[in-house]
Protein backbone atom coordinates (compact mmCIF):
# COMPACT_ATOMS: atom_id res chain seq x y z
CA UNK A 1 0.00 0.00 0.00
CA UNK A 2 1.24 3.55 -1.02
CA UNK A 3 1.99 5.61 1.81
CA UNK A 4 1.28 8.60 -0.89
CA UNK A 5 -0.67 11.55 1.14
CA UNK A 6 -0.79 13.98 -2.15
CA UNK A 7 -3.49 13.18 -5.45
CA UNK A 8 -6.44 11.00 -4.39
CA UNK A 9 -5.03 9.74 -1.23
CA UNK A 10 -5.34 13.37 0.38
CA UNK A 11 -7.43 13.93 3.30
CA UNK A 12 -8.72 10.23 3.78
CA UNK A 13 -12.39 9.80 4.79
CA UNK A 14 -12.30 8.80 8.41
CA UNK A 15 -12.92 4.84 8.68
CA UNK A 16 -9.90 4.91 11.69
CA UNK A 17 -7.90 2.62 9.63
CA UNK A 18 -6.27 4.72 7.31
CA UNK A 19 -4.97 1.94 4.80
CA UNK A 20 -8.69 0.64 4.47
CA UNK A 21 -9.81 4.25 3.64
CA UNK A 22 -7.19 4.64 0.70
CA UNK A 23 -8.15 0.92 -0.69
CA UNK A 24 -11.75 1.64 -0.27
CA UNK A 25 -11.14 5.20 -1.85
CA UNK A 26 -9.13 3.69 -4.48
CA UNK A 27 -12.06 0.43 -5.20
CA UNK A 28 -14.82 2.95 -5.64
CA UNK A 29 -12.41 5.21 -8.11
CA UNK A 30 -12.07 2.39 -10.29
CA UNK A 31 -15.48 1.77 -10.24
CA UNK A 32 -15.78 4.90 -12.41
CA UNK A 33 -13.15 3.32 -15.08
CA UNK A 34 -9.78 4.84 -13.94
CA UNK A 35 -6.40 2.52 -13.93
CA UNK A 36 -4.49 2.29 -10.66
CA UNK A 37 -1.53 4.22 -12.50
CA UNK A 38 -4.01 7.51 -13.51
CA UNK A 39 -5.00 7.54 -9.70
CA UNK A 40 -1.15 7.91 -8.91
CA UNK A 41 -1.15 11.04 -10.71
CA UNK A 42 -1.95 14.34 -8.55
CA UNK A 43 -5.28 15.25 -8.94
CA UNK A 44 -6.63 18.94 -10.00
CA UNK A 45 -10.01 19.54 -9.29
CA UNK A 46 -12.16 21.63 -11.43
CA UNK A 47 -15.06 23.43 -9.50
CA UNK A 48 -17.51 23.15 -12.46
CA UNK A 49 -20.59 25.74 -12.37
CA UNK A 50 -22.23 24.45 -15.50
CA UNK A 51 -26.47 24.65 -14.67
CA UNK A 52 -29.62 24.94 -16.58
CA UNK A 53 -30.40 27.57 -14.32
CA UNK A 54 -27.11 29.64 -15.49
CA UNK A 55 -27.42 30.72 -19.59
CA UNK A 56 -23.98 32.54 -19.34
CA UNK A 57 -22.49 29.10 -18.27
CA UNK A 58 -23.70 27.65 -21.44
CA UNK A 59 -20.55 26.25 -22.58
CA UNK A 60 -19.09 25.55 -19.69
CA UNK A 61 -19.30 21.36 -20.86
CA UNK A 62 -16.97 22.58 -23.90
CA UNK A 63 -14.83 24.86 -21.61
CA UNK A 64 -14.52 21.47 -19.10
CA UNK A 65 -13.33 19.63 -22.10
CA UNK A 66 -10.46 21.77 -22.47
CA UNK A 67 -9.35 22.35 -19.35
CA UNK A 68 -9.14 18.48 -18.67
CA UNK A 69 -7.19 18.27 -22.00
CA UNK A 70 -4.76 20.70 -20.48
CA UNK A 71 -4.32 18.50 -16.94
CA UNK A 72 -4.13 15.18 -18.63
CA UNK A 73 -1.10 16.53 -20.70
CA UNK A 74 0.62 18.12 -18.19
CA UNK A 75 0.34 14.78 -16.56
CA UNK A 76 -2.34 15.06 -14.07
CA UNK A 77 -6.09 13.48 -13.46
CA UNK A 78 -8.63 15.87 -13.63
CA UNK A 79 -11.90 15.95 -11.84
CA UNK A 80 -14.62 18.33 -11.55
CA UNK A 81 -16.95 18.59 -8.92
CA UNK A 82 -20.70 20.54 -9.25
CA UNK A 83 -20.91 23.82 -6.87
CA UNK A 84 -23.79 26.29 -6.88
CA UNK A 85 -24.19 28.07 -9.67
CA UNK A 86 -25.96 31.50 -9.66
CA UNK A 87 -27.40 33.05 -12.80
CA UNK A 88 -28.04 36.43 -12.45
CA UNK A 89 -31.25 36.66 -13.65
CA UNK A 90 -33.10 33.24 -12.12
CA UNK A 91 -32.25 33.82 -8.26
CA UNK A 92 -34.73 34.74 -5.83
CA UNK A 93 -34.43 37.98 -4.50
CA UNK A 94 -31.51 38.22 -5.75
CA UNK A 95 -28.17 36.44 -6.26
CA UNK A 96 -25.83 38.06 -3.51
CA UNK A 97 -28.10 37.00 -1.17
CA UNK A 98 -26.21 33.06 -2.34
CA UNK A 99 -22.45 34.69 -2.90
CA UNK A 100 -21.57 33.32 0.33
CA UNK A 101 -23.22 30.26 0.04
CA UNK A 102 -21.42 29.49 -3.33
CA UNK A 103 -18.47 30.67 -1.69
CA UNK A 104 -19.09 28.24 1.54
CA UNK A 105 -19.71 25.16 -0.84
CA UNK A 106 -16.81 25.93 -3.30
CA UNK A 107 -14.15 26.32 0.29
CA UNK A 108 -15.79 23.25 2.07
CA UNK A 109 -15.64 21.04 -1.39
CA UNK A 110 -11.57 22.53 -2.14
CA UNK A 111 -10.99 21.82 1.37
CA UNK A 112 -12.87 18.02 1.77
CA UNK A 113 -12.37 16.18 -1.52
CA UNK A 114 -8.37 15.05 -2.37
CA UNK A 115 -7.14 17.37 -4.67
CA UNK A 116 -3.88 19.04 -4.86
CA UNK A 117 -4.90 22.16 -7.03
CA UNK A 118 -8.29 22.98 -7.77
CA UNK A 119 -9.27 25.46 -11.25
CA UNK A 120 -12.24 27.52 -10.67
CA UNK A 121 -14.88 27.57 -13.78
CA UNK A 122 -16.92 31.03 -12.97
CA UNK A 123 -18.55 33.93 -14.77
CA UNK A 124 -21.63 35.02 -14.15
CA UNK A 125 -21.92 38.47 -11.59
CA UNK A 126 -21.54 36.45 -7.94
CA UNK A 127 -19.67 33.11 -9.03
CA UNK A 128 -16.38 35.00 -9.67
CA UNK A 129 -16.03 36.53 -6.32
CA UNK A 130 -17.70 33.81 -4.45
CA UNK A 131 -15.18 31.22 -5.75
CA UNK A 132 -12.23 33.71 -5.29
CA UNK A 133 -13.00 34.32 -1.74
CA UNK A 134 -14.16 30.05 -0.90
CA UNK A 135 -10.61 29.72 -2.74
CA UNK A 136 -8.48 32.27 -0.33
CA UNK A 137 -10.44 30.59 2.61
CA UNK A 138 -9.46 27.29 1.78
CA UNK A 139 -5.70 27.51 1.31
CA UNK A 140 -5.18 24.98 -2.02
CA UNK A 141 -3.61 26.04 -4.78
CA UNK A 142 -6.03 27.89 -7.44
CA UNK A 143 -6.30 29.05 -10.75
CA UNK A 144 -9.57 30.99 -12.00
CA UNK A 145 -10.89 30.21 -15.85
CA UNK A 146 -13.79 32.75 -16.74
CA UNK A 147 -16.74 31.94 -18.92
CA UNK A 148 -15.39 34.89 -21.22
CA UNK A 149 -18.16 37.59 -22.44
CA UNK A 150 -21.24 37.23 -25.08
CA UNK A 151 -20.72 38.16 -28.44
CA UNK A 152 -23.14 40.94 -29.31
CA UNK A 153 -26.21 41.50 -32.25
CA UNK A 154 -27.51 42.80 -34.27
CA UNK A 155 -31.37 45.38 -34.37
CA UNK A 156 -32.12 47.17 -37.84
CA UNK A 157 -28.48 48.29 -38.10
CA UNK A 158 -27.26 49.23 -34.37
CA UNK A 159 -25.51 46.39 -31.97
CA UNK A 160 -27.06 45.18 -29.26
CA UNK A 161 -25.31 43.54 -26.16
CA UNK A 162 -26.75 42.16 -22.65
CA UNK A 163 -27.53 44.35 -20.45
CA UNK A 164 -26.89 47.98 -20.95
CA UNK A 165 -28.98 48.07 -24.24
CA UNK A 166 -31.83 46.00 -22.39
CA UNK A 167 -32.05 49.01 -19.94
CA UNK A 168 -31.61 51.56 -22.97
CA UNK A 169 -34.56 50.08 -24.70
CA UNK A 170 -36.58 49.17 -21.46
CA UNK A 171 -36.64 53.63 -21.23
CA UNK A 172 -37.63 54.22 -24.41
CA UNK A 173 -40.43 51.35 -23.88
CA UNK A 174 -41.59 53.22 -20.43
CA UNK A 175 -41.54 56.63 -22.65
CA UNK A 176 -43.67 55.43 -25.42
CA UNK A 177 -40.70 55.60 -27.76
CA UNK A 178 -40.78 51.68 -28.92
CA UNK A 179 -43.84 49.55 -28.75
CA UNK A 180 -44.69 46.66 -27.93
CA UNK A 181 -43.32 44.54 -31.32
CA UNK A 182 -39.96 46.15 -30.86
CA UNK A 183 -39.64 45.54 -27.30
CA UNK A 184 -40.08 41.69 -27.76
CA UNK A 185 -37.60 42.16 -30.92
CA UNK A 186 -35.22 43.56 -28.91
CA UNK A 187 -35.88 41.08 -26.47
CA UNK A 188 -34.76 38.17 -28.82
CA UNK A 189 -31.92 39.67 -29.83
CA UNK A 190 -29.91 41.20 -26.29
CA UNK A 191 -28.26 38.10 -25.11
CA UNK A 192 -27.56 35.56 -28.35
CA UNK A 193 -24.71 33.64 -27.65
CA UNK A 194 -23.22 31.43 -24.22
CA UNK A 195 -20.94 34.55 -22.20
CA UNK A 196 -21.35 36.92 -19.67
CA UNK A 197 -23.08 40.42 -20.30
CA UNK A 198 -21.19 42.09 -23.36
CA UNK A 199 -20.59 44.89 -21.64
CA UNK A 200 -18.27 45.95 -18.73
CA UNK A 201 -20.53 45.12 -16.26
CA UNK A 202 -19.88 43.20 -12.84
CA UNK A 203 -18.92 40.12 -14.93
CA UNK A 204 -16.70 41.59 -17.01
CA UNK A 205 -15.69 43.92 -14.52
CA UNK A 206 -14.85 40.86 -12.12
CA UNK A 207 -13.00 39.13 -14.84
CA UNK A 208 -10.85 42.10 -15.52
CA UNK A 209 -10.26 42.15 -11.66
CA UNK A 210 -9.50 38.28 -11.25
CA UNK A 211 -6.62 38.64 -13.89
CA UNK A 212 -5.43 42.14 -12.35
CA UNK A 213 -5.29 40.15 -8.99
CA UNK A 214 -2.66 37.38 -10.68
CA UNK A 215 -5.43 34.94 -10.16
CA UNK A 216 -5.95 34.09 -14.08
CA UNK A 217 -3.30 33.56 -17.10
CA UNK A 218 -2.83 36.41 -18.46
CA UNK A 219 -4.63 38.23 -21.45
CA UNK A 220 -7.73 35.78 -20.46
CA UNK A 221 -10.40 38.13 -19.30
CA UNK A 222 -11.64 39.50 -22.53
CA UNK A 223 -11.66 36.71 -24.69
CA UNK A 224 -15.41 36.17 -25.99
CA UNK A 225 -16.81 32.72 -24.27
CA UNK A 226 -17.43 31.44 -28.37
CA UNK A 227 -14.20 32.11 -29.45
CA UNK A 228 -11.78 29.29 -30.00
CA UNK A 229 -9.15 31.42 -27.95
CA UNK A 230 -11.15 31.02 -24.99
CA UNK A 231 -11.07 27.00 -25.43
CA UNK A 232 -6.99 27.39 -25.50
CA UNK A 233 -7.35 29.44 -22.34
CA UNK A 234 -8.89 26.72 -20.46
CA UNK A 235 -6.65 24.12 -21.59
CA UNK A 236 -3.07 26.33 -20.73
CA UNK A 237 -5.32 26.70 -17.17
CA UNK A 238 -5.43 23.26 -16.93
CA UNK A 239 -1.48 23.11 -17.40
CA UNK A 240 -1.11 26.09 -15.19
CA UNK A 241 -2.64 23.99 -12.43
CA UNK A 242 -0.70 21.24 -12.43
CA UNK A 243 2.01 23.48 -12.29
CA UNK A 244 0.53 25.00 -9.10
CA UNK A 245 0.55 20.92 -7.46
CA UNK A 246 2.87 20.64 -4.55
CA UNK A 247 3.61 24.63 -4.59
CA UNK A 248 2.92 27.07 -1.77
CA UNK A 249 1.65 29.76 -3.84
CA UNK A 250 -2.00 29.43 -2.56
CA UNK A 251 -4.63 32.35 -3.27
CA UNK A 252 -3.99 34.17 -0.20
CA UNK A 253 -0.07 34.88 -1.35
CA UNK A 254 -1.42 36.18 -4.50
CA UNK A 255 -4.67 38.18 -3.15
CA UNK A 256 -2.82 40.60 -0.59
CA UNK A 257 -3.04 44.31 0.47
CA UNK A 258 -0.75 45.77 -2.69
CA UNK A 259 -2.75 42.68 -5.41
CA UNK A 260 -6.13 44.72 -3.77
CA UNK A 261 -4.95 47.83 -4.49
CA UNK A 262 -3.53 47.16 -7.84
CA UNK A 263 -7.35 45.59 -8.31
CA UNK A 264 -8.77 48.92 -6.97
CA UNK A 265 -7.07 50.86 -9.26
CA UNK A 266 -8.02 48.79 -12.10
CA UNK A 267 -11.58 49.07 -11.28
CA UNK A 268 -11.47 52.70 -11.65
CA UNK A 269 -9.20 52.95 -14.90
CA UNK A 270 -12.31 50.61 -16.60
CA UNK A 271 -14.85 52.25 -15.52
CA UNK A 272 -16.11 49.15 -13.82
CA UNK A 273 -19.26 48.54 -11.95
CA UNK A 274 -20.32 49.26 -8.66
CA UNK A 275 -20.88 45.59 -7.53
CA UNK A 276 -17.19 45.35 -7.75
CA UNK A 277 -16.25 47.32 -4.29
CA UNK A 278 -18.58 44.75 -2.31
CA UNK A 279 -16.55 42.14 -3.98
CA UNK A 280 -13.44 43.09 -3.98
CA UNK A 281 -14.18 44.45 -0.22
CA UNK A 282 -15.34 40.21 0.32
CA UNK A 283 -12.43 38.69 -1.05
CA UNK A 284 -9.90 40.94 0.64
CA UNK A 285 -11.59 40.30 3.83
CA UNK A 286 -10.83 36.89 3.41
CA UNK A 287 -7.15 37.21 3.46
CA UNK A 288 -7.59 39.51 6.73
CA UNK A 289 -7.35 42.51 4.12
CA UNK A 290 -9.52 45.59 5.13
CA UNK A 291 -10.57 47.74 1.64
CA UNK A 292 -11.25 51.55 3.22
CA UNK A 293 -13.77 53.87 1.24
CA UNK A 294 -11.13 56.82 1.42
CA UNK A 295 -8.25 54.70 -0.07
CA UNK A 296 -10.62 54.18 -3.17
CA UNK A 297 -11.05 58.23 -3.07
CA UNK A 298 -7.49 59.01 -2.96
CA UNK A 299 -6.81 56.34 -5.77
CA UNK A 300 -9.84 57.50 -7.85
CA UNK A 301 -8.35 61.05 -7.92
CA UNK A 302 -5.27 59.58 -9.09
CA UNK A 303 -6.52 57.18 -11.83
CA UNK A 304 -7.67 57.89 -15.23
CA UNK A 305 -10.63 56.15 -16.97
CA UNK A 306 -9.32 54.74 -19.93
CA UNK A 307 -11.55 51.59 -21.31
CA UNK A 308 -14.30 53.25 -23.65
CA UNK A 309 -16.89 50.30 -22.97
CA UNK A 310 -20.46 50.59 -22.01
CA UNK A 311 -22.46 51.64 -20.06
CA UNK A 312 -19.80 54.01 -19.26
CA UNK A 313 -18.72 54.97 -23.16
CA UNK A 314 -19.51 52.83 -26.73
CA UNK A 315 -17.98 49.53 -27.12
CA UNK A 316 -18.28 46.58 -26.16
CA UNK A 317 -16.28 43.60 -24.35
CA UNK A 318 -15.32 42.09 -27.78
CA UNK A 319 -14.28 44.97 -28.98
CA UNK A 320 -12.08 45.34 -25.69
CA UNK A 321 -10.44 41.96 -26.41
CA UNK A 322 -9.90 43.12 -29.67
CA UNK A 323 -8.58 46.54 -29.05
CA UNK A 324 -5.28 44.76 -26.56
CA UNK A 325 -7.88 43.79 -23.55
CA UNK A 326 -6.94 44.11 -20.03
CA UNK A 327 -2.92 43.65 -20.31
CA UNK A 328 -3.03 46.50 -22.61
CA UNK A 329 -5.20 48.62 -19.58
CA UNK A 330 -1.98 47.14 -16.98
CA UNK A 331 0.73 48.11 -19.26
CA UNK A 332 -1.09 52.17 -19.47
CA UNK A 333 -1.47 52.43 -15.89
CA UNK A 334 2.30 50.35 -14.74
CA UNK A 335 3.91 53.14 -12.94
CA UNK A 336 0.52 53.29 -10.36
CA UNK A 337 0.78 49.59 -9.84
CA UNK A 338 2.83 47.12 -7.28
CA UNK A 339 4.44 45.24 -9.91
CA UNK A 340 6.35 43.22 -7.53
CA UNK A 341 2.70 41.14 -6.27
CA UNK A 342 3.00 37.36 -7.59
CA UNK A 343 0.76 35.76 -10.06
CA UNK A 344 -0.61 32.44 -10.42
CA UNK A 345 1.88 31.40 -13.12
CA UNK A 346 4.52 32.17 -10.66
CA UNK A 347 6.02 35.54 -12.64
CA UNK A 348 5.38 38.77 -10.90
CA UNK A 349 3.22 41.47 -12.38
CA UNK A 350 6.01 43.19 -13.59
CA UNK A 351 7.41 40.44 -15.23
CA UNK A 352 4.12 39.56 -16.93
CA UNK A 353 3.99 43.32 -18.22
CA UNK A 354 7.58 42.95 -19.42
CA UNK A 355 6.53 42.66 -23.57
CA UNK A 356 5.09 45.75 -24.81
CA UNK A 357 1.92 44.65 -26.83
CA UNK A 358 2.50 45.03 -30.61
CA UNK A 359 -0.97 46.78 -31.27
CA UNK A 360 -3.61 48.70 -28.71
CA UNK A 361 -6.78 50.29 -30.35
CA UNK A 362 -6.80 53.81 -29.20
CA UNK A 363 -10.61 54.27 -29.81
CA UNK A 364 -11.14 51.60 -27.15
CA UNK A 365 -8.17 51.48 -24.86
CA UNK A 366 -6.87 55.41 -24.56
CA UNK A 367 -3.47 56.48 -24.05
CA UNK A 368 -2.53 57.79 -20.53
CA UNK A 369 -1.88 60.58 -21.90
CA UNK A 370 -5.54 61.17 -23.50
CA UNK A 371 -7.63 59.39 -21.01
CA UNK A 372 -11.63 59.24 -21.19
CA UNK A 373 -11.65 61.05 -17.56
CA UNK A 374 -8.60 62.34 -15.68
CA UNK A 375 -10.05 60.74 -12.24
CA UNK A 376 -11.57 57.34 -11.93
CA UNK A 377 -14.77 56.41 -12.71
CA UNK A 378 -16.08 55.23 -9.08
CA UNK A 379 -16.29 57.54 -5.79
CA UNK A 380 -16.99 57.16 -2.22
CA UNK A 381 -19.14 59.40 -0.81
CA UNK A 382 -19.58 60.41 3.36
CA UNK A 383 -21.97 62.16 5.10
CA UNK A 384 -24.73 62.32 7.85
CA UNK A 385 -27.04 59.77 5.49
CA UNK A 386 -23.91 57.47 5.10
CA UNK A 387 -21.72 57.71 7.85
CA UNK A 388 -19.73 54.45 6.54
CA UNK A 389 -19.94 55.61 3.03
CA UNK A 390 -21.82 55.09 -0.31
CA UNK A 391 -20.60 54.78 -3.99
CA UNK A 392 -21.35 56.69 -6.79
CA UNK A 393 -20.41 55.58 -10.40
CA UNK A 394 -19.45 59.20 -11.34
CA UNK A 395 -18.29 58.22 -14.77
CA UNK A 396 -22.22 56.66 -15.83
CA UNK A 397 -23.62 59.71 -14.16
CA UNK A 398 -24.91 62.97 -15.36
CA UNK A 399 -22.10 65.82 -14.39
CA UNK A 400 -24.60 68.11 -14.18
CA UNK A 401 -26.63 66.56 -11.13
CA UNK A 402 -23.09 66.49 -9.59
CA UNK A 403 -23.58 69.46 -7.42
CA UNK A 404 -27.34 69.25 -6.21
CA UNK A 405 -30.04 69.87 -3.73
CA UNK A 406 -33.37 68.71 -3.89
CA UNK A 407 -36.76 67.77 -2.32
CA UNK A 408 -36.79 63.89 -0.72
CA UNK A 409 -39.34 61.60 -2.78
CA UNK A 410 -38.99 58.37 -0.59
CA UNK A 411 -40.17 55.34 -1.16
CA UNK A 412 -39.80 52.80 2.04
CA UNK A 413 -39.57 49.33 0.11
CA UNK A 414 -39.15 47.60 -3.39
CA UNK A 415 -43.00 46.77 -2.87
CA UNK A 416 -43.85 50.88 -2.58
CA UNK A 417 -41.60 51.51 -5.07
CA UNK A 418 -43.30 49.28 -7.86
CA UNK A 419 -47.02 50.38 -6.30
CA UNK A 420 -46.00 54.45 -6.74
CA UNK A 421 -43.34 55.10 -8.67
CA UNK A 422 -45.85 55.11 -12.25
CA UNK A 423 -48.82 56.88 -10.69
CA UNK A 424 -49.86 59.85 -12.03
CA UNK A 425 -50.73 61.54 -8.91
CA UNK A 426 -47.17 60.86 -7.31
CA UNK A 427 -45.73 64.42 -6.32
CA UNK A 428 -42.51 64.04 -8.28
CA UNK A 429 -40.66 66.72 -10.18
CA UNK A 430 -37.22 66.57 -12.15
CA UNK A 431 -34.74 67.79 -9.67
CA UNK A 432 -36.36 66.01 -6.78
CA UNK A 433 -34.13 63.44 -5.35
CA UNK A 434 -35.58 59.65 -5.31
CA UNK A 435 -35.19 57.41 -2.21
CA UNK A 436 -35.87 53.87 -1.91
CA UNK A 437 -35.05 52.43 1.34
CA UNK A 438 -34.62 48.64 2.79
CA UNK A 439 -33.27 47.23 0.07
CA UNK A 440 -29.95 47.09 1.56
CA UNK A 441 -27.87 43.93 2.94
CA UNK A 442 -29.40 43.63 6.27
CA UNK A 443 -33.54 44.12 4.47
CA UNK A 444 -35.38 40.46 4.05
CA UNK A 445 -34.76 41.46 0.02
CA UNK A 446 -30.75 41.30 0.64
CA UNK A 447 -29.74 44.34 -1.32
CA UNK A 448 -30.64 43.81 -4.92
CA UNK A 449 -29.43 45.27 -7.57
CA UNK A 450 -32.69 48.34 -7.46
CA UNK A 451 -30.70 51.22 -7.24
CA UNK A 452 -31.40 52.43 -10.39
CA UNK A 453 -34.76 53.18 -10.01
CA UNK A 454 -36.85 54.11 -12.95
CA UNK A 455 -37.41 57.40 -13.72
CA UNK A 456 -41.21 58.22 -13.38
CA UNK A 457 -43.07 57.34 -16.00
CA UNK A 458 -44.65 60.64 -16.31
CA UNK A 459 -40.97 62.09 -15.97
CA UNK A 460 -39.52 59.48 -18.90
CA UNK A 461 -42.71 60.75 -21.06
CA UNK A 462 -41.19 64.68 -20.74
CA UNK A 463 -37.80 63.68 -21.92
CA UNK A 464 -35.84 63.42 -18.05
CA UNK A 465 -33.29 60.86 -18.72
CA UNK A 466 -32.04 61.18 -15.12
CA UNK A 467 -32.49 61.95 -11.55
CA UNK A 468 -30.38 62.12 -8.26
CA UNK A 469 -31.68 58.39 -6.99
CA UNK A 470 -29.80 57.48 -3.21
CA UNK A 471 -30.89 54.03 -1.60
CA UNK A 472 -28.84 51.26 0.16
CA UNK A 473 -29.33 48.69 -2.61
CA UNK A 474 -26.85 48.06 -5.52
CA UNK A 475 -26.98 48.51 -8.84
CA UNK A 476 -26.29 46.90 -12.04
CA UNK A 477 -23.05 46.84 -13.36
CA UNK A 478 -24.58 47.18 -16.81
CA UNK A 479 -26.60 50.60 -15.53
CA UNK A 480 -25.68 53.87 -15.69
CA UNK A 481 -27.27 57.52 -14.02
CA UNK A 482 -26.56 59.77 -11.32
CA UNK A 483 -27.73 57.07 -8.42
CA UNK A 484 -25.78 56.78 -4.83
CA UNK A 485 -26.32 53.07 -3.74
CA UNK A 486 -24.75 51.27 -0.64
CA UNK A 487 -25.70 53.57 2.00
CA UNK A 488 -24.21 52.55 4.67
CA UNK A 489 -25.66 51.65 7.36
CA UNK A 490 -28.21 50.51 5.19
CA UNK A 491 -32.03 51.35 6.63
CA UNK A 492 -32.64 47.94 7.64
CA UNK A 493 -30.00 48.17 10.38
CA UNK A 494 -31.24 51.36 11.90
CA UNK A 495 -28.62 53.48 9.05
CA UNK A 496 -30.37 57.19 8.92
CA UNK A 497 -31.38 56.20 5.73
CA UNK A 498 -34.45 54.62 7.15
CA UNK A 499 -35.12 58.42 8.54
CA UNK A 500 -35.38 60.26 5.56
CA UNK A 501 -39.27 61.12 5.39
CA UNK A 502 -40.69 63.10 1.66
CA UNK A 503 -40.26 66.10 1.68
CA UNK A 504 -37.03 66.93 3.29
CA UNK A 505 -33.91 68.27 1.87
CA UNK A 506 -30.71 65.83 0.60
CA UNK A 507 -27.66 67.72 -0.53
CA UNK A 508 -25.10 65.64 -3.10
CA UNK A 509 -22.03 67.50 -3.65
CA UNK A 510 -19.02 65.04 -5.43
CA UNK A 511 -16.63 67.74 -5.17
CA UNK A 512 -16.53 67.36 -1.49
CA UNK A 513 -17.71 63.66 -1.29
CA UNK A 514 -20.56 64.24 0.73
CA UNK A 515 -24.27 62.74 0.77
CA UNK A 516 -26.32 64.86 3.33
CA UNK A 517 -29.91 64.67 4.97
CA UNK A 518 -30.90 68.29 5.30
CA UNK A 519 -32.82 67.79 8.99
CA UNK A 520 -31.84 68.76 12.38
CA UNK A 521 -30.71 66.03 14.35
CA UNK A 522 -32.77 66.52 16.96
CA UNK A 523 -35.94 65.69 14.79
CA UNK A 524 -34.00 62.91 13.86
CA UNK A 525 -33.77 61.37 16.92
CA UNK A 526 -37.62 62.11 17.58
CA UNK A 527 -38.00 59.88 14.23
CA UNK A 528 -35.90 56.93 15.21
CA UNK A 529 -37.44 56.91 18.37
CA UNK A 530 -40.96 56.70 16.48
CA UNK A 531 -39.69 53.86 14.48
CA UNK A 532 -41.46 50.68 13.73
CA UNK A 533 -39.77 47.12 15.17
CA UNK A 534 -37.67 45.58 12.98
CA UNK A 535 -39.63 42.67 11.52
CA UNK A 536 -38.91 39.09 13.02
CA UNK A 537 -36.09 37.55 11.52
CA UNK A 538 -36.22 34.31 9.25
CA UNK A 539 -36.63 31.14 11.60
CA UNK A 540 -34.70 28.48 10.07
CA UNK A 541 -32.91 27.76 6.95
CA UNK A 542 -29.71 29.63 4.71
CA UNK A 543 -32.19 32.58 5.53
CA UNK A 544 -31.64 32.64 9.64
CA UNK A 545 -28.44 32.43 8.65
CA UNK A 546 -27.78 34.95 6.74
CA UNK A 547 -29.83 37.52 8.90
CA UNK A 548 -27.74 36.56 11.65
CA UNK A 549 -23.95 37.23 9.78
CA UNK A 550 -24.49 39.20 7.38
CA UNK A 551 -22.18 42.39 7.60
CA UNK A 552 -22.59 45.72 5.78
CA UNK A 553 -21.10 46.89 2.42
CA UNK A 554 -18.20 48.68 3.83
CA UNK A 555 -17.23 44.90 5.14
CA UNK A 556 -18.57 43.26 1.25
CA UNK A 557 -21.83 41.78 2.63
CA UNK A 558 -19.34 38.48 3.88
CA UNK A 559 -21.13 36.51 6.84
CA UNK A 560 -19.12 37.93 10.02
CA UNK A 561 -18.10 34.00 10.41
CA UNK A 562 -15.85 33.53 7.57
CA UNK A 563 -14.17 36.40 8.43
CA UNK A 564 -10.79 34.87 9.14
CA UNK A 565 -10.05 35.87 13.34
FE1 LIG B 1 -24.65 36.48 -16.28
FE2 LIG B 1 -24.98 39.19 -16.91
S1 LIG B 1 -26.49 37.64 -16.56
S2 LIG B 1 -23.19 38.06 -16.53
Amino acid sequence: MSSSRAGIANGLTDYGDRDFSLYLRRSFAQSMGYSRAMLEKPVVGIAYTASGFNNCHRHFPELLEAVKRGVLAAGALPLEFPTVSLGEVFLNPTSLKFRNLMAMDTEEMIRAQPMDAVVLMGGCDKTVPAQLMGAVSAGRPAIALVAGPMMTARHRGERLGACTDCRRFWAQYRAGKVDDNEIQEVESKLATTAGTCAVMGTASTMACLAEALGMTLPGTAAIPAVHADRLRAAEATGVAAVRLVGSALTPDKIINARSIENALRVLLAIGGSTNAVIHLTAIAGRAGVPVSLQRLNELSDTTPVLVNLKPVGNGYMEDFFAAGGLGAVLRELKDLLHLDVMTVTGETLGERLAQDVAYVDRTIIAARETPLEPQGGLIALFGNLAPKGAILKRSAADSRLFEHEGRAVVFSSLEDLAARIDDPALDVAADDILVLQNAGPHSAVAMPEAGYLPIPKKLAARGVKDMVRVSDARMSGTAFGTVVLHVTPDAASGGPLGLVRSGDRIRLSVKERRIDLLVDEAQLRRRAAAAAAAPAPPARGYAKLYAEQILGADEGCDFAFLRPH
